[in-house]
Formats: C-alpha cells, structure tokens, sequence
C-alpha cells in the first residue's frame, strides 16, 4: 500500500501508520464493557503553530483521579498515527511513558497531575479528513467521532469533559482568518508575518465537538437577539467567491434559533456561533461548539445554482446543527453506543422545525420516503443493528439511517403518545436533568417517563430489538360490530434470532362507506402479539385508514382491494394516508406484476387514482408533486423480498417503466394541462415550489409513455429555465433519452458552471443516475473526465453513489455495476476509509435479490475481503456482509 497517503508525522513511524491499515481482525467494543475514565481531565490547553505540512502542537491537560472509577498508576492516552515529541509532568521531561500500540501510556502517582504533550502532524497528508487537514489552502478540523487522537494524545470519548483554552499562531497572509471554539479572549501580531488568536470555550465539552479553522474567509453577519435579550453575532464563514450565496443559510441559523426558543424553550449560550463553509468533507456538517463545520454542500444556496430541494437541505442541516448545541453539546452522550441520544432526537427536532417551515404533510412524507429508501433495507440486510447498537469495531460504521432516522422515529412515537404538551414536559426535564452531563438512551427515557407521564418499560424494546416490524391488520364486520385485529411480528436480525412485540402506536380511523367520512381517529396501542379493537355505528364494513400520519415505523400488511385504496388515494383527509393508499396500490401491482402473478384491476385502479390526483383543483401542487412520486425500486425489492421470494431487479425496473409508460400514455391530456398551469407560474410566486416539482414530474412521466414530446418539452424548459430546480429536472429527464438534446443540454450545463465544484457535482450525478440504456459506460467515461478526483467526497458520491442508487446500472445483469463499486471500494479505501466503507451496503443487499445477481455481489464482497490491506471500517462492512 501506498503510506504517503496515510498522516504520519515526518519523524514519525510508518509502521505505526500502516498498523491502522492492517487490523487482521480489529477488536469489537461492546456496550457492556463501559467503565467510567479513572482520570477527570477539567482542563486542557492547547498551542498551534499551524502549517499546511506542518502543525505543531502542546497540549497541557490537567488531570485528576476520578473518585468514582477504579484507582490506577498510569494514564493511558488515546492516539492514532502520533509520536510524541515530548512529555513532561508537572513541568519536568519524563521517560516513564511507552507506547502500547498507538496509545501513550504514561506512569502517574499523584491525584493531580499537568501532563504536557508535544505531537507534530501533517494537515496536507491528512486524505482521510478526519483529525486536522487541509482544504483548499485552509486548514480545519472534523473531531467526531475519533478524530482528535489524530491531533494529540488524549482520553478522546465523549464522557470526558473539560474546559478547552486553545492558542493558534501560524502565517497571517495565508490564514488571515484564526477560528475556534467559544469566546475570542485575545489576538495579536507577531514576528515574520505571523498572527495569532486566543479562544476561550467556557463550557466543558468533549474532545469530539472542539474544531479548528485557519484561512483566507469571508463572513455574512448578523446578529441575532435571543429571547433574553442577549445579542449572538452569527457568521458564516467561506471563501471570497462564494460569499453571495450564503444569505439564506444566515437566515435558516436565525429561524433556527428562534424556534428552538419557542418550540423547546432552549436559548443559545454564547455570544458568537460560528459556521465555516469546507468544501472537503466527510459528511454534511459537524456541531461543533460555537464553531460548526459544514459540507459547502449545505450551506451555498441560490436560485441559480441550487434547486428547491437544495435550499431545503440547506435549512435543515443549519437547524440540525444549531439544535445540536442543546441535544449533543449542553447533553452529551456517555459513550458511542448512545448516538441515538444525540442523533435520533436532533433529526426529531429538525424534522419539526422543517414541518413548521415549511408544511407538515409534504414534509412528513419526504421523511418517511427516505426512511424506506435508506433505513428499511438496513433493518432487512446484514447490517441490521438496533438504534442502540450493543457492539462495533469502527464507530463510523454506526452513523446509519438507523441510528439518526429510525431514532428520530422512536422518539416521535413517545411524542405521538403523549401528545406534544406533555411530550415538552418530558423534554424540559431531561434537559434540566441532565445538563452539563454526558447521559445514556436510558437517562433520555426516564426523563421523558417522568416528565410527561408515560410508562416506557415495554417501549424500551424500540431501543434493543432491530428490525422493521410488520403489523398485520384485518378487518371483521358483522351487523353489530366492526372488530379491527392487529398483529405484529419483529423479524429476526443478525445475532438476534427472537423479538418480543413492541409497544406500536398508530393512529387509526374508518370510513363509512355511505357517507365518505370518518367519525374521529383514534390512537390505537399495539401492544402485545396481537389485539383486536371494536368499532361501532357501520352499517356496511367500513374502509380502514391506519398508521395515519406514519405514527409508527413499521410495514402495515393488510388484504384491501384495490377500490377501497382509490378510494383513500382520493378522499382521505390524512395526507400521509392518502399519499400511502397510492404507494401500497403501485407496490401491489409492481410486485405482483414483476413476479409474474396476475395483477388484476392494479393498473387500471392506479390510472383513476392518479387521475383523482391530478385533477383535484383543492390539492396544492406541492402535495400533488409528492403523490405522483411511485415508489423506489430500493422500497420495491424490499416488498418483493419476502418469504423465500428474492427481489428481480430487472423485472420490478421494467414493471416501474411500463407503468410510468401507462400512466403516460392514460393520462397524457391531464398530465399535459397541468404542466401548462404549472409553467405559467413565476420563480417568486409562492405557488412556484409545488408547480416546479409537478412540471418535472410530468416531464418523467413523458418521457417514459412518449420520449419525443418529453425531450422537446425538456429541451425547452432547460433553455428558458431561470432557475436550477426547473434547468435540473429538465437535464435529469434529458440524461436519460436517446436525443441530440441530451449533449447539448448537457454541454450548455457544464459551460455555465465550470468551476463551481457543487453545480458541477450536480453535471456527474444526473448522468450517473440517468435512466440511458449506456449508463454504465457513460460512469465509466466520467471517472476519466478531468474534473473527477476520487481525492473529494463530495465528487466521489455524486458519480458513484449516484450510481450505486441507479438500479438499472447498479444492478446490470452481468455484474457490471457491482464490479464498478467494489472497484471504487478497493481505490478509495487507503485515502479515505470512512467514505470508502459507506459503500459497502448496497453490495450487502445480495441475500434478498435472485440468485444470479446474488452470486456476482457476493463475489465482489470476498474480492474486496480478499485484499491486501484493508481499514477498518470497510473490513468490518465486508465482514458483517458476508456473515450477517
Ligand atoms: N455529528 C454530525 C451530525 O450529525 C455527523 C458528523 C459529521 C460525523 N462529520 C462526521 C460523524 C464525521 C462521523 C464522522 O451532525
Ligand atoms: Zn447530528
């Protein structure tokens, strides 16, 4: 393997480097191993003499015995690729320290001790991005969640809080810009054009949230009053050129804030929050105390270079982020096994603020789509794991859809059941409870238990068991009664062969078949294996609608026909349960019809429930576009998938095609007027969102009943588009038809944006997920074109994540598809591991498709696991693949 791409300090010991490369079976870390750190670390300070390809550093802890651990003689350090360039204790050089594997462990005999470390490191060889790096000539820092041993040696878990006071001096004309956590408390000059600054971070924090910046930047500023009446100065931080585009991420941070006192009563604490703009970046963004870090990705915005979709993602990963500064910075998580802690309650929260932002039905069902297209197939494939995994050998492994959505969903149920008010009760009091601490799932649960008034023994399963449960609902009518019957089962799991049923909450109502109407829903608790609930009042058998609003994340199986399912796709008055009759019509029908089974009435029934959609003047066209979405070919396989049935690509691609086709060709007058209301619409108008999102839907499915209206009314929205989100659509239908547009549309995109890394981002990903019969090559050829550097992440998943979730090229029959990605894995891997391990998963699927495509994606896990070298974080991915 190639070591210069692996930090090391240029003393430092390549073996040591190469050792992180080559666990042969890395150790797996349990949660039931925890025991507290026997020393508090209260206080740390630390000095940069920051360089590109050289930063020194001293970091000066002062530790004492923690009373409530087991007493011990030494004091082990946390390291990854360090030497130590020298230790003292208490002021002296000392020698009785050693290194055991890459930890420091140091002799201690006292009860308090000041320990000063020395460690020199590399920022520009830092491929990795985790620890300090370079990025565009700046250099910054992405801690979470092991990342601070590669600065310096140190006890770095998240139950050990300490006060961090950090000198940073380095070359004034290459880093005008000095940033970190807390308070300024000093700056000055100093000799040969050097500058330095001092930062102050009064709250204790762990040594994941501490961050650095170092650059040449510019800030959008502007205070914020918060409902004390202090004044927070807000900066976002980025380069010259891109300072035009960061209006509305201030004005998200703004609204942010204040909702988070309005909604949770939690005020920011102190006077400066910082956001620094990295275009080299691991994942979206890091919460940092008063000095986030984010992907450019989530933080540029304009209507010329980014989509509505894009402004929506930036407003909610600033939220994200802020809400962080209470859920993850104030209260903590005592080990990594509680992420969700963190995790899955700041998705809840920024979820919300997004809801309230921006309308409540259209954003739940954005998130429950994505909670089907990422965390099901999670739940249902070897790397299952419960929100509060019980073992790990690479804690980066663990930032799943599970963790984050699946938790955010656990958490809203406690909400569902009691009832927003109480649910703030709960939270208060866990937020009182618990400040200032690094806290468990179990302290979060108890709170709200106690707080608002709930029992959560039982629930606490949610927290244990993994699995998407499914709940079987029929429906028994006689004269007198209406006897609803739910059960449920909680499938087995990797390591656990056994659930017990969970607690699921779902809100349920019936509608009469006389009247259309329902007589109030009700929250209906699943509690056991089984229940059944009485209605009353029907003359005839009333049409069920349940799991109203996705109050529980589960699978709802039920016998319906497809009538009764028209009829809540037309005349529900949940939203949710509205846009879930079409879904379970379309997965009805696909499935059936790619496993060869008569589909029956399916296509007509979704043909006159698609026509109620498009046609009904009192739905907004936002709600109308999320309707007309059917449902992912990821969400289909899993539906496919079960029993000894496997899921056929190929087929449920061509049945989604055919019925776009059908759909197309049915309602090709009705998809035609929408689209010439909905272009009429101008940019500012507030209906313009839900008219850009019908005319692109209308644009996909034109392009599958009649390519050749689709790709002129395309080519013509592309070229009088004044924004991206209509240039995108437009371009997306485009890249996948067989027209002279397609180049040119494709040219004229690549000509406008050149040099703009996030619209040329963009220009990788429309080809990669193009529905073109040549898509594989047209990957290909893209990995040679000058603008692609597998050295970026962000250019690395807008080519080839893109294509991973393309399962026309992903799963191409002869394996093409897979071998690209498990080529792609074996490249990336020495540079950056954690991005390179992220795209194990879809190759993990193989168990749940047919046995042709199986075979071809588990050959290309044992060609990965049969390297040379591998990291640990795709060793562990592979493995679990393989095993699970
Ligand atoms: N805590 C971050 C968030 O959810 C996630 C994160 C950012 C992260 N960068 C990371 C996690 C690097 C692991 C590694 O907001
Ligand atoms: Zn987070």
């Amino acid at each position: 393997m190639d070591i210069a791409t692996t930090p090391t300090t240029p003393e430092g010991n390549p073996e040591l480097a190469d050792a992180a490369r080559t666990p042969v079976d890395p150790p797996v870390i349990r949660r039931e191993d925890y025991k507290p750190f026997p020393w508090l670390v209260p206080g740390i300070d630390l000095h940069f003499d920051l360089g590109l390809d050289k930063t020194r550093i001293v970091s000066t802890l002062s530790v004492e015995r923690n009373p409530d651990a087991e007493p011990t003689g030494e004091l082990r350090l946390d390291g990854d690729g360090l030497t130590p360039a020298g230790v003292k204790v208490d002021g002296e050089p000392v020698n009785d320290w050693a290194m055991d594997g890459s930890d420091l462990v140091l002799a201690l005999s006292g009860d308090s001790h000041r320990v000063e470390i020395a460690t020199e490191i590399d920022p520009s060889a830092n491929t990795q991005l985790m620890g300090l790096y370079a990025s565009n000539g700046m250099l910054c820092t992405q801690c979470e969640a092991e990342g601070f041993r590669r600065i310096t040696f140190f006890p770095d878990r998240p139950d050990v809080l300490s006060i961090y006071r950090v000198r940073m001096e380095g070359p004034k004309e290459q880093f005008p810009i000095l940033l970190c956590n807390g308070n300024k408390a000093a700056e000055g000059e100093g000799d040969n054009g050097m500058h330095w600054a001092e930062w102050h971070d009064p709250w204790p924090k762990p040594s994941y949230l501490f961050a650095l910046v170092a650059g040449d930047l510019v800030a959008n500023s502007a205070p914020f009053t918060t409902m004390s009446g202090r004044t927070v100065e807000c900066n976002i931080w980025v380069r010259k050129e891109d300072l035009a585009r960061t209006d509305h991420a201030l004005e998200s941070l703004h609204r942010s804030m204040k909702w988070d006192e309005e909604t949770f009563g939690r005020e920011y604490d102190l006077d400066l929050y910082n956001i620094v703009a990295v275009s080299d970046f691991n994942m979206g963004a890091m919460e940092n105390k008063g000095l986030n870090v984010f992907n450019t990705k989530y933080v540029l915005a304009d209507p010329d270079t980014a989509t509505d979709a894009d402004f929506d993602a930036v407003e909610g990963v600033i939220a994200h982020e802020y809400f962080h500064n209470w859920s993850g910075n104030r209260i903590t998580c005592r080990d990594w096994f509680q992420l969700s802690l963190k995790e899955g309650f700041t998705v809840l929260r920024d979820q919300l603020f997004s809801q309230d932002m921006r309308g409540e039905a259209v954003k739940r069902i954005e998130d429950v789509r994505i909670l089907r297209a990422a965390q099901f197939p999670e739940d249902a494939g070897p790397l299952a794991h419960p929100i509060r995994p019980d073992s790990y050998r690479e804690i980066s492994n663990f930032y799943t859809a599970t963790v984050y959505n699946k938790g955010a969903e656990v958490i809203r149920m406690m909400r569902s059941m009691a009832g927003a008010e109480r649910f703030r009760e709960g939270t208060d009091l866990y937020f009182n409870r618990h400040d200032g601490e690094a806290a468990t799932c179990e302290d979060f649960i108890t709170a709200i238990e106690d707080g608002a008034g709930l029992d959560l023994s039982q629930f606490r399963l949610w927290y244990r068991q993994a699995g998407t449960p499914v709940v079987t609902a029929s429906v028994l009518h006689s004269a007198e009664t209406t006897l609803l019957t739910l059960s449920q089962k909680v499938p087995p799991t990797p390591g656990q062969p056994d659930k017990q049923p969970m607690p699921i909450p779902l809100r349920v109502a019936m509608f009469d078949r006389e009247t259309g109407e329902h007589s109030g829903e009700q929250l209906v608790m699943l509690d056991a294996a089984q229940k059944g609930v009485n209605f009353k009042g029907f003359a005839k058998p009333p049409i069920l609608s349940i799991n109203r609003g996705f109050t529980a994340p589960v699978i709802i199986d039920r016998a319906v026909n497809s009538e009764d399912l028209v009829f809540l796709a037309s005349h529900d008055d949940d939203p949710f349960a509205r846009y879930e009759a079409l879904q379970e019509l379309a997965v009805r029908h696909l499935v059936a019809a790619a496993s060869g089974e008569d589909a029956g009435d399916g296509e007509a029934a979704i043909v006159s429930a698609f026509r109620a959609i498009l046609t009904d003047d009192a739905l907004d066209d936002a709600m109308r576009g999320e309707l007309m979405v059917l449902p992912s070919e990821t969400y289909l396989f899993e539906a496919m998938a079960t029993g000894e049935r496997k899921a056929d690509p190929g087929a449920i691609h061509a049945q989604r095609e055919a019925l776009k086709a059908a759909l197309g060709r049915d309602l090709a007058s009705e998809f035609h007027a929408l689209y010439d209301r909905c272009e009429k619409v101008g940019f500012d108008d507030p209906a313009g969102r839900g008219a850009r999102k019908v005319k692109t839907q209308v644009l996909a499915y034109a392009a599958a009943s009649d390519p050749a209206k689709a790709a002129e009314l395309a080519a013509h929205q592309f070229d009088r588009a004044d924004n991206m989100t209509d240039r995108q659509g437009a371009l997306m239908v485009l890249c996948g038809l067989d027209t002279p547009e397609r180049d040119r549309t494709l040219d004229a995109f690549y000509d406008r944006y050149a040099g703009n890394a996030l619209v040329i981002d963009k220009w990788f990903t429309l080809q990669a997920l193009s529905l073109h019969p040549d898509v594989i090559a047209q990957v290909e050829a893209l990995a040679g074109h000058p603008d692609f550097t597998i050295r970026n992440p962000n250019r690395v998943r807008s080519l080839y994540m893109a294509f991973a979730g393309n399962p026309q090229g992903f799963h191409d029959p002869d394996g093409k598809g897979y071998r690209m990605i498990a080529d792609l894995i074996l490249a990336l891997d020495p540079i950056n591991p954690q991005t390179a391990a992220r795209f194990v998963s879809p190759l993990g699927r193989w168990r749940r498709i047919e046995p042709g495509r199986a075979a071809l994606m588990k050959a290309e896990l044992e060609r990965i696991a049969g390297a040379d070298k591998l990291s640990r974080d795709t060793y562990e991915q592979v493995s679990r693949s393989l095993e699970g």
